[in-house]
């Protein structure tokens, strides 16, 4: 029997409602009632009547001690941390707080594949990054994470290097060498920043690869909203038991708005109590149904394989999908026309589809009936785009560097055209999104291989890009 939770915030604001209150004050839309067309006419005014504001009862994200305070209290049980922060800005906000609580001023130990929120955090934090090169698969070069090995190796050359960042699980749902990540930086007195973006459903099935929470780390950043049944926006900080650094609650308070969302929130609660009550039972049906999809795309398409590499410790919600005559580009464009499929994410290699955590039957059927759709198309076209190369949008080495990022940012710059970058300084972030992992931060060199992958993903060479001046 799971415990019964409580909903300690949804209460406040049910209770609120039935009495049917006169709004003398923010939002605008004065509880739904002056919700522009279409929105009144789509939602109805119900949902907007529960955006409230911190009215009485309600409590105050900034200043919790009533009911936010008891709704995150009870979030952090159900995810086995000590302490847990909402987050209604993302886990953007999130690895910003937690990594100017523990690393501000500091060198950090980065992987070369974080997604570029926790860069834009290394400015917030003047941290200065030591980059960890990253293992690439070779068929699909696909970031597969750190080493252990590597990550021992680090350490040991900047043995005042007190901190790591890693993300768990990649964008494609592997989590690798990570958990002996954990374990070795804890031996060694790091803290452990953990961007598990993609991660949050982790801790609630032993089949699944291990939430780094769980393992040993000390904060850890879930966007609950990617792969929970919660609303976008909605994200957590979580925060281990044994963690004695910094608090990161005053820089929420710095980070994040002063209006926070009462919708995101009470979404959050209850994305939270439904992990805690009923997740277990719903990801082992899930399981079953997910790994039956795999065999059967295996006994019965032709062109199409799940990337599934029991080495990776994938997360099975994760359903990356690989063809032979297709681009990920033309697999996703058949989904969206001929299935309205829309898939996360594609790339060279395939598309990326997120499955929910109540993954049924009949969901993993939609999906085999729309991939078995997509084979037979497949068999009869043989597309030049499938034939090419991946090309890998990660680095296999980290570039060299002209500047540190924290000097480069604020640098003077300009914008001149891809086909003559190379050789000059990067004065922005070069990325491609999905998955916002930059390939060059500000500061590092454009090099010819580097114009060659930008055009290469679907770049020109007439496009700007900003460069430092000389
Ligand atoms: C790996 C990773 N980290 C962090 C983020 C930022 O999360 P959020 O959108 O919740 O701010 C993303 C968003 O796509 C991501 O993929």
């Amino acid at each position: 029997m799971t415990k019964p939770y409580i909903p300690y915030l949804w209460q406040k604001m049910e209770q609120l409602h039935r009495q049917k209150p006169v709004s003398g004050h923010t939002p605008g839309h004065k509880n739904g009632i002056f919700l522009p067309e279409p929105l009144q006419s789509a939602w109805g005014s119900t949902f907007a009547s529960y955006d409230f504001t911190e009215l009485d009862g309600l409590d105050n994200l900034h200043f919790s001690t009533g009911c936010i305070a008891q709704s995150q209290q009870q979030a952090a049980e159900i995810f086995g941390a000590g302490q847990c922060f909402y987050l209604v800005n993302g886990t953007t906000a999130g690895l910003q707080a937690s990594i100017m609580a523990a690393c501000s001023n500091q060198s950090v130990f980065v992987p070369r594949h974080v997604h570029r929120s926790v860069y834009h955090s290394l400015l917030l934090a003047h941290a200065q990054p030591i980059y960890l090169p990253l293992e690439l698969d070779e068929a699909t070069s696909l970031p597969l994470g750190i080493s252990a090995d590597t990550l021992k190796q680090y350490m040991e050359d900047y043995p005042d290097c007190k901190h790591l960042i890693l993300v768990n699980p990649t964008y494609q749902g592997i989590t690798a060498d990570n958990v002996r990540c954990v374990q070795l930086a804890k031996q060694h007195g790091l803290t452990v920043i953990v961007d598990e973006a993609h991660g949050s459903h982790l801790h609630f099935h032993d089949d699944l690869p291990q939430s780094l929470l769980d393992a040993g780390a000390d904060l850890v950043v879930q966007s609950w909203h990617k792969t929970l049944p919660v609303l976008t926006q909605g994200s957590a900080l979580l925060v281990s038991q044994d963690y004695s650094g910094p608090s990161p609650g005053p820089f929420l308070s710095l980070l994040q708005t002063t209006s926070p969302s009462y919708l995101i929130m009470a979404s959050l609660e209850a994305g939270s109590i439904y992990m805690g009550q009923e997740s277990q039972m719903h990801i082992a049906d899930s399981l079953q149904a997910i790994f039956s999809l795999h065999s059967r795309i295996a006994d019965t398409c032709q062109t199409l394989r799940v990337l599934w590499n029991p080495a990776w410790k994938q997360d099975p919600f994760k359903l990356y999908v690989l063809s032979d005559r297709l681009s990920g580009a033309e697999m996703d464009e058949y989904l969206r026309v001929h299935h309205a499929i829309y898939s996360e994410m594609h790339d060279n290699n395939g598309i990326l589809f997120i499955l929910p955590v109540h993954t049924t039957e009949a969901w993993a059927e939609t999906i085999y009936q729309a991939l078995m759709a997509l084979d037979r198309y497949a068999q009869k076209k043989i597309s030049e785009a499938a034939d090419k190369p991946a090309a890998s949008f990660y680095c296999r080495k980290i570039p060299d560097q002209c500047y540190p990022l924290q000097e480069a940012f604020y640098k003077e710059k300009e914008q001149i055209p891809w086909r003559n970058a190379a050789g000059r300084t990067a004065g922005q972030f070069i990325l491609r999104y999905p998955p916002g992992i930059p390939l060059l931060v500000p500061g590092e060199v454009i090099t010819r291989e580097i114009v060659q992958l930008w055009i290469a993903s679907g770049g020109t060479k007439e496009e700007l890009v900003t460069v430092l001046t000389k």
